[in-house]
């Protein structure tokens, strides 16, 4: 029977997962099917009817064509098209948050969150539109004008990870659309459904009002499709969201091929705690940041850095928070549920092998540490104390909900740890000594791409850039001028004097 969260989408539970633009959806019934699977449960969700190589020819070639026109589209108008997926997506929030919950597994206020993401990045691209600016620069030469402009690129790949399995699509397809772009999307083969009702109700709403082709879709049964679509040079930017692993091989075949690569990969997010913390916004964002989304987002604070003048307290405070969430655990749909269970069985073999490693090294499991026994992917949120930051399971960032928990002494010696490691997304302090929180956002300070004082290292929001240092990739995605990427730069010099005076007053006489 179709899911009724699936039917208050308008989907079945046969779904073509490659949309080809126009309005049409593959009928390639022999590609391959995808079935996602419900974490709480361990059932098959649907089936979606994988992508051929004649399906990804198609996109590519209606792709190329919709540039073309897109590229001469004005900017506003391009905002307007974005304002309507906004606006549908507004009509859908309920429905999808849900689907999101359904497919990922994470909670329902967590899944409507993601789909309030969208909604607030397409707001955010629809004044973005009329602000792609560049600057006008004082030429040195007499009767010149210097300016630079921004001109759109030409087709995005998006490639996004099962744990934000909407939300980082938009932030991409939302932006590059407005700077003028075709938006080719391959998501997770874990999520897929998630996807097909998202470019749904933004295609509907688009087709609606007259508007070309923006957003094509493919779901590849193997890797075969994404590999070549990586290697695409017809594809002038990949965007990446997922691990260090893979991210690395996507990075290095996309330079390769001289094209850009937008890499979001693994964190491995701390939370410093000084003496003089507020422990009413410490311990709640800690919890949310370790056990939200039960440890899967790139932004899960995995490791905790307390003051050994307050480490027992805090601790203790942490653990009976956790066996609060304990009793809090279950079906991610339901509204009372705090934690839902793990994407995959993988996930869980993962979380198990990770807590049996800090063990072999010394660690001490102070809650949790174990899968729930029974249907579904469900484990127990887990502190772990005695393990060393430099330890391989530490400086690992395992997708689970396990928190490692340090004592410091000095300040100084908590930033060396927080930035000891390989990966560099977000970070946070939680003090109320305004040295200690500018020395944490100092050139000495964290090494990471986001940098919080007392909130966690989760929930960012959409205005600001988002992404990391060193493994995690170096991509900003969302806000601030992260827009930037999706565009080619031109510097343009234009002489409107009667002479051709040459820069750095060089002669050249004929
Ligand atoms: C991710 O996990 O890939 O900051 C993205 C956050 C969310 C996005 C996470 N806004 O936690």
């Amino acid at each position: 029977m179709t899911h009724p969260v699936l039917t208050a989408l308008g989907l079945t539970d046969h779904e073509s997962g490659t949309y080809l633009g126009r309005g049409e959806w593959s009928k390639t019934r022999d590609a391959g099917v995808i079935e996602p699977i419900n974490p709480s449960t361990g059932e098959v969700l649907g089936k979606v009817y994988a992508s051929s190589e004649a399906d990804y020819a198609i996109i590519l070639e209606r792709a190329e064509a919709a540039f073309k026109v897109w590229r001469t589209t004005p900017a506003p108008k391009r905002g307007e098209a974005i304002r309507l997926c906004a606006n549908a997506l507004r009509k859908h929030k309920d429905a999808l948050g849900s689907l999101v919950a359904l497919e990922m597994g994470k909670i329902k206020p967590e899944g409507d969150g993601e789909v309030q993401e969208m909604i607030d990045i397409g707001e955010f691209a629809v004044g973005l539109s009329r602000q792609l600016y560049g600057l006008t620069m004082h030429s040195e030469r007499p009767g010149h004008r210097m300016y630079e402009q921004y001109q759109p690129l030409g087709i995005v790949g998006i490639i996004s990870a099962f744990n934000f399995p909407v939300a980082v699509w938009a932030w991409n397809s939302f932006l590059a659309g407005v700077c003028g772009d075709i938006c080719i999307w391959k998501p997770s083969p874990k999520t897929p459904l998630s996807a097909i009702a998202s470019m749904k109700i933004c295609n509907e709403a688009l087709q609606a009002a007259g508007f070309p082709d923006i957003f094509f879709l493919f779901n590849d049964a193997g890797t075969e499709i994404a590999s070549s679509f990586v290697d695409d040079k017809r594809i002038p930017l990949i965007s990446f969201t997922g691990s260090t692993h893979i991210g690395r091989q996507v990075g290095e075949r996309v330079a390769q091929r001289m094209g850009r690569s937008l890499l979001e990969l693994g964190g491995n997010n701390a939370i410093i705690v000084d003496p003089t913390a507020d422990m009413k916004l410490a311990i709640p964002a800690i919890v949310f940041g370790a056990v939200g989304t039960a440890g899967q987002r790139c932004t899960t604070t995995r490791r905790l850095f307390v003051h050994e003048s307050i480490f027992d307290s805090v601790l203790e405070t942490l653990i009976k928070a956790y066996k609060q969430v304990e009793t809090k655990i279950g079906d991610p749909t339901l509204a009372t549920t705090l934690m839902g269970p793990l994407n995959s069985q993988a996930a869980v073999q993962q979380y198990l092998a990770a807590v049996n490693k800090a063990k072999a090294a010394g660690g001490q499991v102070r809650t949790g540490g174990a899968a729930i026994e029974g249907k579904g992917n469900f484990v127990l949120p887990t502190i772990i104390t005695g393990v060393e930051n430099s330890h391989e399971v530490v400086q690992t960032e395992t997708f689970a909900p396990i928190l490692y928990v340090m004592p410091f002494k000095t300040l100084d010696q908590a930033i060396e740890m927080q930035n000891a490691v390989p990966q560099g997304l977000s970070s946070s302090i939680f003090t109320t000594n305004l040295k200690a929180a500018e020395q944490f956002l100092s050139s000495a300070g964290s090494d990471c791409g986001i940098a919080n004082v007392n909130i966690g290292t989760s929930g960012a929001e959409i205005g600001g850039a988002f992404g990391g240092e060193k493994e995690t990739g170096g991509g900003r995605e969302s806000g601030s001028d992260a827009w930037k990427v999706y565009m080619r730069r031109q510097t343009n010099t234009i002489n409107y004097s009667d002479a051709l005076p040459l820069a750095q007053g060089i002669k050249f006489d004929l």
